[in-house]
């Protein structure tokens, strides 16, 4: 079988550790897949980086170049930000390829025009690393709970936010220490702002509430507060309540389930929630449907390796819909839009 050609979009915090994890796993890759897996090129900012494990010869920052060289199967998008990344998820489909990616800024805000292109080329889009890391939510909402009906999506989906507060409740660090930490550590978006307003966790919750109520939710329908006016004085008025204080994402039909509504905020959580035990750069998500009842999907929200698992996932769902000549389902199958969305509450 001829191996199947992919395109690193950035290797940064999560690119470095695909192309890692696509070295490493290369023969189990190919095993699951059914083909090989190539590195067909890297695309970043600056060429001259030591990049470990990397071919120096796969490096360029020529990422419109890479994407019109017109023989790739899977573009992965791990750059960030809305241009150039969109640009280039659009030239890949015009260019026969599919296209992994982690961007939540982008999803939420151009995901409608981005799946219709790719349905327009007969490709795939997939997107499980946008939202919470490591945690498979996206599939399992677009698929495992597709015959259900889902009500409420709510929880810890931003981790750079709750390893700042977690520091700041357990330990008694500043604001911006934690923050500092968390930078340093991957967690947090390349212009930190994104998380700590909560734009982070908008996009997250545009995306998931989009997927779970089959509607379309966009950035600006999200109610947003960050968590930057959240004070020492707050942890200590709130310990004595029994409660501690976490950004919170709230997904959920709302009136007679004709419309949505999603707000991301921080709120008081009383210690004997699971939530408040979520520690670190970790997420938790509650789903609540109809028949399902109460699901809970927790583990690390944030940081290289964890992502590149979600991606790397992706790349294999796409590989394989490649090689059988299929496509996910668009979201078109999805998108039914039998709601509205409100915006805030
Ligand atoms: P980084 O800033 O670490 O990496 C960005 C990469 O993109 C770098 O390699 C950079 O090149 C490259 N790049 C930037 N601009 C361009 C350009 N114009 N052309 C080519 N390459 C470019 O970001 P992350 O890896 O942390 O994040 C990447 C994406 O993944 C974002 O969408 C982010 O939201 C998402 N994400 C991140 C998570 C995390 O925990 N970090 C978790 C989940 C999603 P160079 O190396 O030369 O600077
Ligand atoms: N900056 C994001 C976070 C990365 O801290 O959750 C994971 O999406």
């Amino acid at each position: 079988t001829r191996p199947l050609k992919v395109a690193l979009l950035g290797c940064g915090v999560v690119g470095s550790e695909v192309a890692r994890i696509m070295t490493t796993h290369a023969d189990d890759l190919a095993a699951r897949i059914g083909a090989p897996v190539e590195l067909a090129g890297v695309a970043v900012r600056r060429p001259d980086k030591v990049r470990e494990g990397i071919d120096p010869s796969l490096v360029t920052t020529d990422a419109t170049a890479l994407v019109k060289r017109g023989d790739l199967d899977i573009v992965v998008e791990v750059i960030g930000g809305i241009e150039p990344a969109r640009t280039l998820i659009s030239t890949a489909f015009e260019h026969g390829a599919s296209v992994v990616s982690a961007n939540k800024a982008l999803l939420a805000q151009d995901g409608a025009a981005l799946h219709a292109a790719a349905e327009e080329h007969g490709k795939d889009l997939y997107y499980e690393a946008a939202v919470a890391g490591a945690i498979p939510l996206i599939r399992p909402l677009r698929e495992s709970l597709a015959g259900d009906k889902v009500n409420r999506v709510l929880g810890i989906v931003n981790g750079t936010t709750n390893f700042i507060l977690d520091k700041m409740d357990s330990t008694g660090a500043g604001y911006q220490e934690a923050l500092d930490e968390a930078t340093a550590l991957g967690y947090a978006e390349a212009d930190p702002t994104a998380d700590v307003e909560g734009f982070d966790a908008a996009a997250k919750a545009a995306i998931l509430a989009g997927i779970a109520f089959h509607t379309r939710v966009r950035l600006d329908d999200v109610h947003r507060e960050g968590m930057t006016e959240v004070t020492a004085a707050d942890f200590a008025s709130a310990k004595e309540m029994g409660c501690t204080i976490k950004l919170l994402a709230i997904c959920e039909r709302a009136g007679d389930g004709a419309s949505v509504t999603a707000r991301v905020h921080p709120a008081m959580i009383p210690l004997s929630h699971p939530l408040a035990s979520v520690r670190g750069a970790y997420n938790a998500v509650f789903v609540e449907s109809d028949a399902s009842g109460r699901l809970m999907f927790y583990g690390p929200g944030a940081g290289g390796a964890p992502t590149a698992s979600a991606v790397l996932g992706d790349l294999v769902a796409v590989a394989r819909n490649r090689i059988n000549g299929t496509t996910g389902p668009g979201e078109s199958a999805y998108a039914a839009l039998p709601v509205s969305p409100m915006g805030e509450v």
